[in-house]
């Protein structure tokens, strides 16, 4: 089989040329990084399981109006999305308090937040994403006041959503990162929501123990990584068919 043209390759994921134009092949990779790459590891499965759980949310995303890059999973490890121009900024939607937000401001984990907030980060390795407001992102043309507000809106859209969804499986959504980009329809350009939703862009805590069921265990050498992602897919319904024992997948990177 042609070798596919490789677009991008990012900590998590590769990106390759799509089958028609427009469209890019999405692979989820096993590899995990944490602070800014000071921390590399694989954790087995997570490709195969982030590849689904990123389908589910995108898919339940897509029918309650929210638009986004995902068109349908290829395979264990792929899936077919289309191509935007990624808009260079981080969208974070926090709950609780927890991470960088506990760190910053010397909180303490777990507080509940009166209301969610959200906060940008310029997406940028070289400068370990710095923390940014609407005035650096106008300011620096990567998105005019009425792409932040749609940002926003969709933004905490997803967040009721997702809040709900995982509250349904016993799972607080303490805090989540999204990219989005921009599509040209004709003449015209619309925000959607890109990259991937799942535990690694997630903190998801269990309901009844605080038991963090998401990238944290990597982070902090928690372990039992691989069954904190697997226990998210088994909430969710959806551990692939052949079950946890296959999680592997293919490693064959065509
Ligand atoms: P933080 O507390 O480290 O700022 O992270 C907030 C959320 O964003 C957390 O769920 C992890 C996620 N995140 C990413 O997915 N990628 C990143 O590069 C960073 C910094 C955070």
């Amino acid at each position: 089989m042609a070798r596919r043209r490789q677009i991008f390759e990012g900590k998590g994921k590769v990106l390759f040329e799509g089958p028609e134009p427009g469209t890019l092949v999405q692979y989820f990779k096993d590899d995990a990084s944490a602070f800014n790459r000071r921390k590399s590891g694989i954790i087995t499965g997570k490709g195969v399981i982030n590849n689904r759980i990123s389908e589910f949310l995108m898919t339940k995303l897509n029918d309650i109006g929210v638009p986004t890059h995902f068109v349908r999973r290829l395979n264990m490890r792929e899936q077919l999305v289309r191509e935007v121009e990624i808009i260079p900024i981080q969208v974070v939607v926090r709950n609780v308090i927890a991470g960088s937000l506990a760190d910053r401001f010397g909180m303490t984990e777990g507080t509940p937040l009166p209301r969610s907030i959200v906060e940008y980060f310029h997406k940028s390795d070289e400068l370990n994403n710095p923390m940014i407001t609407e005035e650096h992102i106008t300011a620096f043309g990567w998105a005019s006041p009425q792409d932040l507000d749609e940002i926003m809106s969709l933004a905490l859209r997803i967040n009721d959503f997702m809040c709900g969804l995982f509250l349904g499986i016993g799972i607080r959504l303490v805090d989540f990162k999204l990219e989005f980009g921009r599509l040209w329809e004709e003449d015209q350009v619309r925000i959607i929501l890109a990259d991937e939703i799942s535990p690694d862009s997630c903190r998801l805590w269990d309901m009844e123990t605080n038991e963090k069921l998401d990238k944290d265990r990597f982070r902090h050498d928690l372990g039992r990584v691989e069954d904190a992602y697997q226990e998210v897919a088994r909430r969710l319904g959806i551990l692939p068919e052949s079950g946890p024992g296959d999680l592997k997948g293919p490693d064959v990177m065509q």
